[in-house]
């Protein structure tokens, strides 16, 4: 990986500070020591009038987020605060106090507050929305929009998928051909829905849930796409986690119509596309990836191809 260059972590974490008009830190530390934070450095301090702050240092040389936050929080979408940030991929950040969704899933204090509200955070991006048949990135200060037809992106995406089921998962051709049916089938209420802003990168990692609220965090990705996509991909991280996939709490919490049978189709068109795609074997190949991350990873991968396995059985609902 190339390392960004906006130096040594205590350095920028004073720089980014000063120029943010925040007083001075009283203590400094590091977090994520676990390997949560894969693309980040991250540290956390605590200032003198109390408030917290996270730095977060690219381990690439990443544009300053400025612009890309201020739009999405001129559009009501409630991001970390960023107080400062430089063009080598540091940025000082709010701290959001509470325990990470995947922490408290794993420790069992995931309630049905704590997904209700995690409901209501993913609505509140859904509900930013575009003109149909568009799809694209958010970058650092535009947007690179293109026409994209929902139906076409998902048919696409499962016959590329399709080398790697007839080396891996032969007997789920039938099935897959059933989705392929299913799918076109339904196109027309596929289109109908409106594309919107993305986190691009839901998972239980990047949802903090506190005694007030959820918030996602880490906006490295933010794109415009289809809902029902970015959510299938939350089902699945759920359903990683160790769940059975979102609980209907979240859904209240949510509170938009979701077609469960569509949302099973993108789930099952995403689960194959990830198992097919070149991640697996880049990951196998990182030096640099912590052990804690790498142990998740081969969990996940593993869970993944279990959940594979079923989708002859799931099926049956695709009518
Ligand atoms: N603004 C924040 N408030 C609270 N915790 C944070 C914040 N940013 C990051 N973290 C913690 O650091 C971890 C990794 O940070 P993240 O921004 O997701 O980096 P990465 O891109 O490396 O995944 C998160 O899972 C969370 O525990
Ligand atoms: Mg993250």
């Amino acid at each position: 990986m190339d390392d960004g260059d906006s130096g040594a972590p205590l350095e920028v974490m004073d720089r980014l500070i000063a120029a943010s008009g925040l007083p001075a830190p009283v203590s400094v530390h590091t977090i994520d020591s676990d390997g949560n934070g894969l693309d980040n450095r991250l540290m956390r301090a605590e200032l003198t009038d109390g408030r917290m702050v996270v730095m977060r240092q690219s381990r690439v040389a990443t544009t300053s987020p400025r612009r890309r936050v201020d739009f999405l929080r001129a559009n009501g979408i409630n991001t970390p605060k960023l107080f400062a940030s430089d063009d080598a991929g540091a940025a000082l950040w709010e701290y959001i106090s509470g325990q990470t969704l995947a922490d408290s899933v794993a420790n069992g204090t995931a309630d049905r507050t704590a997904w209700r509200r995690t409901g209501a955070a993913l609505a509140e991006l859904h509900a930013v929305t575009f003109p149909a048949s568009l799809e694209g990135t958010i970058d650092a200060d535009s947007l690179s929009l293109r026409t994209t037809d929902p139906v076409e992106s998902l048919l696409d995406n499962l016959a590329a998928s399709g080398p790697w089921v007839e080396k891996h998962r032969p007997r789920l051709r039938g099935a897959l051909e059933h989705v392929r049916c299913f799918i076109a089938d339904r196109a027309t209420q596929i289109r109908t829905a409106r594309p919107s802003v993305l986190h691009g990168d839901v998972n239980l990692l990047n949802i903090v849930v506190n005694e007030d609220e959820a918030r996602l965090i880490d906006w490295d990705f933010p794109r415009v796409g289809q809902p029902l996509a970015e959510l299938s991909a939350l089902d699945e991280h759920a359903y990683l986690h160790g769940l059975d996939g979102l609980p209907s709490s979240f859904f209240e919490g949510y509170d938009r119509p979701v077609p469960r049978d569509l949302l099973l189709a993108y789930r099952i068109v995403g689960c194959i596309g990830w198992l097919a795609s070149g991640d697996w074997e880049e990951w196998d190949r990182a030096p640099e990836l912590p052990d804690a991350a790498r142990s998740r990873l081969d969990k996940w991968h593993q869970r993944l191809l279990d959940w594979s396995i079923g989708i002859p059985e799931v099926i049956t609902t695709l009518r």
